[in-house]
């Protein structure tokens, strides 16, 4: 993060992307930090309903994206560019069930990819190769994330789908639990490596 201390000492224009890709890779750090804030409502929401297991994937998860907000901010400023933080939409109400909360969760992925391809489809536009390089991490995540929520939606619907008893709930849940790095999750992790 000396990128503005070394512009300032060398006096000239040293910024390596356009006001576009700046913009949209702003929008992409709005948009992580608004996927932590809906991750984190669906851990308490999660929490509250007693389901300790999904809480604390949920809860994690919401770090793991908060750590994608800080890798885009961090390109943004080592390629001259300056982040923006601004105000944040408020996370959606809470979810009925389990099967709302994924399914929604699963959505959401979804958007978040082709956010990434807009950025891809841009960079490759102003053949900006380093942005380009750079989104090719946030494609290969976004492919572990939406599997991460199938995975989560094919477990509910083994348990029995929206006829599941409050029992087999109960069980996915502890399961959930027990086998949290089947996702890797962002314990590990930190801005060098999400
Ligand atoms: Fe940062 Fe879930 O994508």
């Amino acid at each position: 993060m000396y990128y503005r201390y070394r512009q300032r000492i060398i006096d000239m224009d040293t910024k390596r992307i356009s006001k576009t890709i700046e913009d949209i890779l702003n929008r992409q750090v709005r948009k992580e930090a608004e996927a932590a804030q809906i991750f984190l409502s669906y851990a308490i929401w999660a929490d509250d309903q007693g389901y300790e297991g999904v809480a604390n994937l949920l809860f994690r998860h919401s770090g793991e994206e908060r750590d994608h907000m800080m890798k885009v901010i961090e390109y943004i400023q080592n390629r001259g560019g300056k982040a923006k933080i601004t105000a944040l939409n408020a996370p959606p109400a809470d979810p009925k069930n389990l099967k709302e909360c994924f399914e929604r969760l699963f959505k959401h992925e979804v958007e978040n990819t082709t956010s990434i391809y807009g950025i891809v489809n841009l960079a490759q536009e102003e053949k900006d190769w380093a942005t380009w390089n750079f989104a090719q991490w946030f494609v290969k995540e976004q492919i572990e994330e939406e599997t991460l929520v199938m995975d989560l939606l094919d477990k509910l619907k083994i348990a029995g789908g929206p006829d599941a008893t409050d029992e087999s709930l109960l069980l996915l849940d502890s399961q959930l639990e027990q086998h949290n790095d089947e996702a890797d999750m962002a314990r590990d992790a930190d801005v060098e490596n999400p």
